[in-house]
């Protein structure tokens, strides 16, 4: 697939998103590309057709969509999913039974729970490991591959993706980043040497809570052919709506996510002076043990905060009790959303790592949204008050 003239002409994030410097437009030349809605494509003559056949194999506007995010994320190939957890199960069968991979202990929980259920059930084995800390230790002759996320989700360990690779390399495994968590906009795993890069679309590339997708995003020929094979024989691939929505989101990701991060420093520097709170986790504050390692390889902080309250009482009172912003599931879109991690994002989580990883009942985490950074910390304190005194 010919990604057009963008390499060359080499313009910043901000431009890329609007999505113009494509040579791929409809034959119309349409501003906003179309919504392609058809399940199949007809042949005027046997041997002769338009580079489309049928939409679960490929669609002009899921191939447009896939065009755009392989730009953001400086790759030369992407695929677009029906969601997160498709793309990252398509990923997964690039793998056989007697496979090893190395995976980070603190992961989405949809992620864990594919691991330890579909993936252990073809045959693929796991260590489950601190990767931030080093993988030496843990490479067997059978190792295919590295998992991780960076920031991780909920407790923003950040491991160093260059550090990182230069292992994987020198023993001839992939590196596989689940980037959701900054976006292109912040980080690029594959300029850092991954070498798959995975994306909830859900969350801020279409940015909206509005649709669900998953992408992933390589350079390598072969593992980009065998993926869309994969993806073409399971039919996980993203619905055209859906493609168009994401395209859409995609123009406001840098504005939105600048805007996100903003806020988000706002309210972690809030939440660390506030006395009902014991203990706030965002990488943007210098002393989050990954803050260093955040600035060499990522160009911002992002807009997602964990942090902890006394009690369980008291975090399921915050739940209760918050009116500006929501209570949900998700993250990344223009709405703050507060999340209860233990009872939704990793309620699938063996108990044991849950509690190795320091995801407690006391635990609450936060997808910063672009509404106004003080309406949210009134709100914070008015939520705090009505709770009741510190202790
Ligand atoms: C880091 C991360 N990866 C993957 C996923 C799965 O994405 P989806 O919900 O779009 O299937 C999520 C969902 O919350 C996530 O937070």
């Amino acid at each position: 697939m010919d990604y057009g003239k963008s390499k060359k002409w080499n313009v910043s994030f901000d431009t890329k998103c609007q999505g113009t410097d494509l040579t791929i437009l409809d034959q119309y030349n349409a501003i906003s590309y179309p919504i392609y809605q058809t399940a199949t494509f007809s042949h005027r003559h046997v041997g002769e057709q338009t580079g489309f056949d049928y939409s679960r194999q490929s669609n002009p506007t899921r191939q447009q969509l896939e065009s755009v995010v392989a730009l953001l994320e400086n790759g030369e190939h992407a695929l677009a999913f029906s969601s997160g957890m498709a793309a990252v199960a398509a990923v997964m069968e690039l793998f056989k039974p007697g496979d090893h991979l190395i995976v980070d202990e603190d992961l989405y929980g949809g992620s864990i729970r594919l691991f330890n259920t579909i993936s252990a059930k073809n045959g693929i084995e796991f260590t489950v490991a601190d990767v931030s800390s080093g993988i030496e230790e843990q490479i067997r002759p059978q190792t295919k591959a590295v998992y991780l996320e960076t920031p991780t989700n909920p407790m923003m360990h950040v491991t160093d993706i260059r550090a990182l690779a230069e292992v994987t390399k020198a023993h001839g495994i992939l590196l596989i980043v689940d980037n959701t968590f900054l976006s292109p906009r912040f980080q690029n795993p594959l300029d850092l040497g991954a070498d798959i890069v995975i994306h909830s679309g859900t969350k801020y590339i279409a940015g909206h809570h509005d649709t669900i997708g998953g992408l992933v995003v390589l350079n390598d020929d072969e593992l980009d052919g065998r993926l869309r094979l994969i993806s073409t024989t399971t039919g996980a691939a993203m619905a055209p709506f859906d493609s168009w929505l994401t395209l859409r989101g995609i123009r406001t990701l840098a504005v939105r996510m600048d805007r996100a991060q903003e806020n988000a420093l706002r309210i972690a520097e809030y939440l660390k002076q506030s006395p009902y709170v014991t203990r706030v986790i965002y990488p943007g504050l210098p002393e989050h043990p990954g803050y260093e390692i955040m600035k060499k390889q990522a160009s911002g902080f992002g807009a997602m905060i964990s942090f902890e309250v006394r009690s369980a009482e008291f975090a399921r009172a915050v739940l209760e009790n918050v009116e500006l912003f929501y209570f949900a599931e998700s993250l990344g879109g223009t709405e703050t959303l507060i999340t209860y991690p233990l009872t939704q994002t990793h309620a699938a989580v063996p108990q044991e790592l849950r509690e190795k990883n320091g995801i407690t009942d006391r635990l609450l985490r936060l997808s910063v949204g672009i509404e106004n950074a003080q309406d949210l910390i009134d709100e914070f304190e008015r939520v705090f008050t009505v709770i009741g005194k510190p202790d």
